[in-house]
C-alpha cells in the first residue's frame, strides 16, 4: 500500500475500500486553532464526515488514536474534544483508554497575573472498533525497583467458595508496563531531528507516534493517518515495518511530509518504491555492488541504500522488547538469531541510560 494523497481526506477516504485499516493515529485541526495556510476548514459537521469514513475503513478490533486538545474560547474550554469521543463512541468505537500527551512546555505559558495554570496537554483518546483492540503490545519500560525480587507477604485470592488461596509467589520483573500518562520533550530536535518539518506548525513527535505504532500494531499491518501534517506517522510506520496510507490537504506540508517518507525509505530495511511508496518491486540487477530494484507500479529505478553491517534500529528494538517481556538471553538469539552477546550488550547500554536519565 504505502500511499499518501494531496487531497481533503473526507473525499480520499470515501475512496478506499470497506475495513482495510488495522490502526488510525491522527491529529486533526482541532478547535481550527491553527490556519494551516488557509488550506482547511473545520467545524462539527466535518469531524462527522471524517468519523464515518474512519468507521468504515477501520477492520474490526482497529484501533484509532484521536489526539486533541480544546480551546478557551471566552474564557470557556470548548469542550470539542469530548463531543468528538462521544461522538465516535455514538458511531459504535468503544473508548478503550483516554491516555494523556503531557509536553515539557506550553505554548501560552500561565502568567502570575493571569488566571490558568499553563495547558501543557493533549488528549489521545482511543477508541478500538466494535470490539476489544484485536493487537496491544504493551510497552514494558517502566522500570521496577524491587526487580529480582520475590514480592513481599503472600500473593493470595479468594476462590468462588470464599478460601483463601496462594497464589505462587513470582519474581519481580526488571520492566512493567508503562502507564498511560506519555511525556515527550517537543520542540527542535525532540519533536524529529528533520529541521525542514518545522514549516509545519502542529508535528507531535515521532517518539509518541513510534509508541501508538508499536503498542497497537503488529508488522505489516496498515496504519492510516488522515491529517497527516509533515508526515509524522507515516515515517514511523514505514520505519516500523508497517503499511501506511496518508492524506493531507496543503499542498506544502504534503510536500514535507513526502520528503520525510522518501528519506524513511532509504532508511528502513523494507524494499519500497521512494518515489511511489509502493512494495511492489522486483530485483533489477545490482550497481556498484548494491541490488537495484524496479518498482511495478511506477516503473522508476532505485538501489536500497540500507547498509547490512551491524543490526538495524528496529531489530534492536525487538530484542530489548523481548527481553523486557521476559525472555532470557539464548532464547532470544534461538528466535531472532541475533547474537545472544549483542543483546546482552545492548540490555547494559539500555539500563546505563535509563540510570543516567533518573
Ligand atoms: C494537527 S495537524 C497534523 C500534524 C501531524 N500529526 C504531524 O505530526 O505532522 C492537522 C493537519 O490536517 C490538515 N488538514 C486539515 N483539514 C484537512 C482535510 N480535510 N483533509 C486532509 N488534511 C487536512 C492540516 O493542513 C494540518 O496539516
Amino acid at each position: 500500500m504505502n500511499k499518501i494523497f494531496n487531497e481533503c481526506c473526507i473525499k480520499g477516504l470515501s475512496k478506499l475500500e470497506d475495513e482495510i485499516i488495522d490502526l488510525c493515529i491522527t491529529s486533526p485541526p482541532y478547535d481550527d486553532l491553527r490556519e494551516y495556510n488557509q488550506s482547511s476548514i473545520w467545524n462539527f459537521q466535518i469531524f462527522t464526515e471524517v468519523a464515518e469514513q474512519l468507521w468504515r475503513v477501520c477492520k474490526k478490533g482497529a484501533v484509532v488514536v484521536w489526539i486533541v486538545g480544546d480551546s478557551v474560547v471566552k474564557g470557556e474550554e470548548t469542550l470539542s474534544s469530548f463531543r468528538q469521543a462521544t461522538y465516535f463512541t455514538e458511531l459504535g468505537f468503544k473508548l478503550h483508554d483516554t491516555m494523556i500527551y503531557e509536553k515539557n512546555g506550553a505554548s501560552f505559558p500561565a502568567r502570575r497575573n493571569g488566571n490558568r495554570y499553563s495547558q501543557i496537554f493533549e488528549y489521545m483518546f482511543v477508541f478500538s472498533k466494535k470490539t476489544k483492540p484485536k493487537t496491544v503490545n504493551l510497552i514494558c519500560d517502566k522500570a521496577n525497583r524491587w526487580a529480582g525480587y520475590i514480592n513481599f507477604g503472600k500473593a493470595t485470592y479468594r476462590d468462588k467458595n470464599g478460601d483463601l488461596v496462594e497464589r505462587k509467589q513470582k519474581t519481580v520483573p526488571e520492566f512493567s508496563p508503562r502507564n498511560n500518562i506519555w511525556k515527550y520533550n517537543t520542540g527542535k530536535n525532540y519533536t524529529t531531528k528533520d529541521d525542514y518539518a518545522f514549516e509545519h506548525p502542529a508535528m507531535f513527535p515521532e517518539k509518541l507516534a513510534e509508541d501508538h505504532i508499536l503498542t497497537w500494531s503488529n508488522e505489516g499491518d496498515l496504519v492510516l493517518d488522515p491529517f497527516m501534517g509533515a508526515g509524522t506517522t507515516g515515517k514511523m510506520a514505514i520505519l516500523n515495518s508497517r503499511e501506511f496510507i496518508g492524506f493531507e490537504i496543503d499542498s506544502a506540508y504534503f510536500e514535507i511530509s513526502q520528503r520525510r517518507l522518501k528519506a524513511a525509505i532509504a532508511q528502513s530495511k523494507e524494499d519500497i518504491c521512494p518515489n511511489c511508496f509502493s512494495n511492489k518491486v522486483v530485483k533489477n540487477g545490482t550497481r556498484k555492488g548494491k541490488q537495484r530494484f524496479r518498482c511495478r507500479n511506477c516503473n522508476c529505478q532505485f538501489i536500497n541504500t540500507y547498509s547490512s553491517r551491524g543490526y538495524s534500529e528496529k531489530v534492536k528494538k525487538h530484542c530489548l522488547k523481548l527481553y523486557r517481556d521476559g525472555m532470557g538471553f539464548r532464547e532470544i538469539e534461538r528466535s531472532t538469531g541475533v547474537s545472544h552477546n549483542s543483546v546482552i550488550n545492548w540490555v547494559r547500554q539500555s539500563s546505563t541510560n535509563c540510570a543516567k536519565s533518573h
